[in-house]
């Protein structure tokens, strides 16, 4: 395929997917995800918005020093401070791109600026001259483009493009176009802006309407050649456009769009599962692509056209975003080995500590569990590798409860080689259990938000339980998980685990302070 078939990626999970209300994720979180989006694949990872705070700066930071294979871009208001902060997160990055945005709409000019249109072009113009006295690569995004007067965002684009901006990116930012109306938009993009062969022309899309991914593929039919997205499809209200749907679509329909990406699908579901752990965001079983149950087939009539032929049923392979076999995988017999080839084949390899780390745990959960799929391998690994300090550790709980009594749960942490203990009485087992946590660590938390998940089939199957808590006196809310037969159990590593992120959070801002 001419390379102009090629369609870009620009993944925002961590930036707009991060403006989704309680998904903010800590700088090691947000590592690993940008490591995750470059075994995918994604042509520029937008990392975050620098200036916004001193850990968006340090974590665009990090995530430039340590990518080599994407873009790594950070967004900047078009304001010089803004530019400055991007630029300077920026620096160490093997390929940047600063992402330069400014509203073009009649309601943002007036209400959020009160500017004229000439007063928002010449900031637009002296944005991304400024942005490109500091990097070759520069984006600029007229903000609510799909709301904006077309004349005029046709003559900013222009002027933009003069001055050095090589993407043009065109939000929906409020999710209000539709399909052909907003395909209609990068056409006449194409038609009426004279320099629009010098840059490339880009999607941004949200959901709010549902068709955040239909506006974006609807685009690429009219030349777009950069989607922006992101795993799950998080982000601001809705979310944005999710890259799984856009990627996918582009390929099984390959007859249709004879469009390519450089998009590993096969990294899908690790990174779908990742992303999903970070935020707290659980991904809804029917979800396309990446939900559990986008590839059962539940009715006999179905069934039985898989089994004479997948065709019938299946326009994809599973395998092909990344679904592995769910049959049982390893027994209580199985060694150190075994567990470890298992896991290279999910696409985990560990260090020799956290293999020791997982397997002392796979075999516990063996000698409870009959039988042991690969999700619950992915569950222990999950659990026991953590990205932060374990300054607390649940050692044992015994609980006393029934339909008539009230809960009498005893809880045992350690915590720099010393053992604590307390018991309490209370309403129900979780409650009761919690509150002996928060008498052991002197620390109250609230709890903001409480699931409960089965990892696997079976009544014995492992269960993970998401918290969201806010502790006493600390600004930020923290979503952590704990895996567990046990339900208590489960649900006091969660609330533990909170509390040593918090902790851990608290310590890493204190070193770089
Ligand atoms: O939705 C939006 O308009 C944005 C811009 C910053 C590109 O996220
Ligand atoms: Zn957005």
């Amino acid at each position: 395929m001419a390379n102009n078939d090629r369609v870009f990626i620009f993944d925002t999970t961590l930036r707009d997917g991060e403006q989704a209300p309680g998904a903010s994720m800590n700088q090691k979180e947000k590592l690993d995800i940008a490591f995750a989006l470059e075994r995918l694949g994604v042509d520029i990872i937008e990392a975050g918005f620098p200036v916004i705070s001193k850990g968006d700066f340090d974590s665009v930071r990090l995530v430039a020093e340590n990518i080599k294979e994407s873009t790594i871009c950070g967004l900047a208001r078009s304001i010089k401070k803004d530019i400055d902060a991007a630029a300077e997160a920026l620096q160490s990055a093997k390929q940047k791109r600063i992402h330069v945005f400014l509203a073009t709409s009649k309601i943002h000019m007036e209400h959020k600026f009160k500017k004229s249109q000439e007063q928002i072009l010449q900031m637009a113009v002296d944005a991304v001259k400024y942005a490109k006295s500091k990097v070759d690569d520069v984006e600029f995004s007229p903000e609510d483009a799909s709301r904006s007067d077309r004349d005029f965002i046709f003559k900013v684009l222009e002027e933009v493009i003069k001055v050095g901006a090589t993407t043009v990116n065109i939000p929906d930012t409020v999710g209000y176009a539709m399909p052909a109306e907003y395909g209609g938009l990068i056409e006449a993009i194409r038609n009426n802006v004279p320099n629009i062969d010098k840059a490339v022309i880009s999607t941004h899309c949200h959901d709010d309407l549902g068709v955040a991914v239909a506006n974006s593929l609807a685009a690429v039919t009219r030349g777009a050649r950069q989607v922006e997205c992101t795993i799950n499809g998080i982000g601001e209200r809705a979310g944005n456009a999710s890259m799984e749907e856009v990627v996918m679509a582009i390929n099984t329909r390959s007859d249709f769009y004879g469009l390519k990406t450089g998009i590993k699908t096969r990294e899908f579901l690790r990174t779908s599962h990742l992303v999903s752990k970070y935020t707290g965001f659980t991904v809804p079983p029917n979800k396309a692509i990446v939900g559990s149950n986008a590839f059962r087939h539940e009715s006999g009539i179905h069934q039985d056209g898989i089994l004479k032929e997948r065709s019938t049923y299946e326009i994809m392979q599973p395998e092909d975003v990344g679904y592995v076999g769910t049959g049982l995988v390893l027994g209580k017999h199985s060694g150190r080995h075994a567990f470890k080839d298992r896991l290279r084949e999910l696409g985990i390899v560990l260090s020799d500590e956290d293999l020791d780390k997982a397997f002392g745990r796979f075999k516990n959960v063996a000698d409870k569990k009959k039988q042991v799929f690969d999700e619950d391998l992915i569950a222990i690994v999950d659990d026991e590798v953590h990205t932060f300090q374990e300054t607390w550790h649940l050692d044992s709980i015994t609980l006393q409860s029934g339909t008539n009594i009230p809960s009498k749960v005893s809880v045992t942490l350690k915590s720099d080689g010393q053992t604590h203990q307390k018991e309490v009485v209370g309403e129900g087992p979780v409650d009761t259990c919690y509150k002996a946590i928060d008498a052991l660590t002197n620390v109250k938390g609230e709890l903001m938000d409480y699931s409960i998940r089965s990892v696997s089939r079976g009544k014995d199957a492992l269960g993970e339980v998401s918290v969201k808590v806010k502790f006493k006196g600390k600004g930020q809310t923290i979503i952590a998980h704990g895996t567990s037969t046990d339900i208590l159990e489960a649900s006091a590593k969660a609330y533990v685990n909170a509390l040593n992120k918090l902790l851990s959070q608290e310590a890493n801002r204190k070193k770089n302070s």
